[in-house]
């Protein structure tokens, strides 16, 4: 079966020489390429094709089409890559020539794969290997293809299958490269998977290849994501050495983005073990990489890592700006697929501002005993009557971050205030009603990707214009205000306060039916709907 890189290279006699024009200046384009000049390469491919095309080769042409492809590829012109390697499946299928027709195939499902287009890929990748499976070399290739694009969508098991299968068919014909990188692709996996005695196997067997055959960067990957596995099993220290033996190679190499992530990795270790002040420096130093080699993600990635270890050190603040800095670097990332699954990464971004957020609000309960539990049942129940009132998933996340903060500002009231037993003077009364101007006034340097703001302001403002502290009414009021005001009253009501018991649902409903006139006629109709199906599921 005829190789893809093998052209015809001996000639004899002028008439074979003018046969062999054409191959020998797509030799000749692809010496250019590896030499890094893509100028010429690409001058020479075009003259290859143009020779090929008169002088009918038509397996030279179909070769240096998608070669030439291959190039606009790189150099991210879609549009001009896919139409040469259209031209090259094409050709190769009507000269009948299976090996050439799926290598076509494959730089086509490369290009759907970048271009987000997972299906169209597969389908192409599914098409190669039923034209020509039976090679190993494109299998190999394939299988790994398959395997990433199923990591990617989070089809773990399916993912190990390609994997396993790219794996075997490297090995058939003893290529050592492509082995060392299916190995360290099945440690990903495994990882991802959390079986980690899998994960430290197939990462050491690719370490050992890869350091066999000196190929020092994939060796510098394989400590890396070591390092993850090994901190994920709290193995500190081998994690912290594995990763600055990463470090060390990447630095030599130049490699900015891959430093960025061991400086990331160096610094998880120093949170993970109490080290503040080094885990901040290297976090810092991830973040300031990944912003100079201009990767979104990384430095979306970074931010996040940075923001957890200012939430263990207790700068709620500066963990929420850190945060908001990242989701709103996610957001600029368009729908371009990477090597990652980014909806993952957002979910868990999400997931972590709510953390912080949660621990945040429960923190100021602590100061106020009687409380306890009171923003996660504020959270509950808003979330709820958001639901009653056909509010979306995010203005949903809205009234569950700004539940968790509504009572921010309370941290500056005075203990004694806040748990005094028995009535409060008119002045006490004045100092507990700034509780929500203090609020934002903590939260004035933090932005948020949701508009909690107006909740924290407004939760204490009533529909018929006596509340505080702008004393706003009617439809002033913003609708998420409404609804953590509602469920507010309800929870204070049904929890015991310094200055009385607890009251059955029944007596709170009773209690509010009397100030039906501080909410909105809508907001009030829901969450009585929203208690209803609370009682009816409990
Ligand atoms: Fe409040
Ligand atoms: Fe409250």
């Amino acid at each position: 079966m005829q190789q893809p890189d093998q052209v015809p290279n001996v000639a004899r006699g002028a008439q074979e020489a003018e046969l062999h024009r054409a191959a020998a200046l797509l030799r000749d384009a692809q010496e250019q390429e590896r030499a890094g000049c893509i100028t010429e390469s690409i001058q020479r491919y075009h003259a290859a094709i143009e020779t090929a095309e008169r002088d009918a080769q038509p397996a030279v042409l179909a070769e240096a089409l998608r070669r030439l492809g291959a190039v606009h590829h790189h150099r991210n012109e879609p549009a001009l890559a896919r139409e040469l390697c259209d031209r090259s499946y094409a050709t190769a299928m009507q000269l009948g020539n299976v090996t050439l027709a799926a290598e076509a195939l494959n730089a086509l499902a490369v290009i759907d794969f970048e271009g987000g287009a997972m299906d169209a890929a597969r389908e192409k990748f599914y098409r190669a290997l039923e034209l020509d499976g039976s090679r190993a070399e494109l299998r190999g290739r394939t299988e790994q293809n398959l395997g990433i694009m199923a990591n990617i969508q989070g089809a773990l098991a399916q993912a190990l299958v390609h994997y396993q299968r790219s794996l075997e068919a490297f090995e058939s014909v003893g290529d050592h490269r492509g082995c060392a990188i299916a190995y360290h692709n099945l440690g990903m996996v495994s990882a991802d998977r959390e079986l980690w005695d899998d994960a430290d196997l197939y990462y050491g067997r690719s370490l050992e290849i890869a350091e066999k055959i000196g190929d020092v960067h994939l060796r510098g990957l394989g400590l890396l994501n070591h390092a993850e596995v090994h901190l994920a099993r709290q193995r500190y220290d081998q994690a912290k050495q594995n990763a600055e033996a990463a470090l060390g190679i990447f630095d030599q190499l130049g490699a900015k983005l891959d430093k960025a992530d061991a400086y990331k990795l160096i610094g998880r270790v120093y949170r993970e073990t109490g080290r503040h002040a080094l885990a901040e420096s290297r976090l810092r130093s991830a973040v300031e990489m990944a912003m100079s080699t201009g990767s979104i993600l990384s430095e979306a990635e970074a931010d996040r890592e940075l923001a957890l270890l200012y939430q263990a050190m207790g700068r709620n603040q500066e963990a929420l700006r850190l945060l908001n800095a990242a989701h709103r670097l996610f957001g600029r990332l368009d729908a371009r697929v990477d090597l990652v699954d980014v909806s993952t990464k957002v979910h868990r971004l999400e997931d972590t501002y709510l953390a912080v957020v949660r621990d945040w609000g429960q923190s100021i309960e602590s100061s106020d005993s009687y409380t306890h539990g009171h923003c996660e049942r504020v959270a509950e129940y808003g979330v709820a009557v958001a639901r009653e009132l056909g509010l979306d998933v995010d203005q949903q996340t809205t009234i569950r971050i700004g539940a968790y903060l509504h009572d921010l500002g309370k941290v500056r009231v005075p203990h004694e205030i806040l748990n005094k037993p028995g009535k409060l003077t008119p002045d006490e009364l004045r100092v507990i009603q700034m509780h929500p101007v203090w609020g934002l006034e903590l939260l004035a340097t933090v932005e948020f990707p949701w508009d909690i703001k107006p909740i924290i302001r407004w939760h204490h403002e009533r529909y018929d214009g006596t509340g505080y502290p702008d004393r706003l009414r009617g439809d002033e009021i913003p609708v998420s205000a409404q609804i953590i005001c509602i469920v507010d009253v309800f929870d204070a009501l049904t929890t015991t306060r310094s200055y009385r018991p607890a009251l059955s649902t029944t007596e709170a409903l009773v209690k509010i039916e009397e100030s039906r006139s501080w909410w909105r006629p809508d907001v009030y109709q829901a969450f009585l709907r929203a208690v209803n199906r609370l009682a009816k599921a409990a």
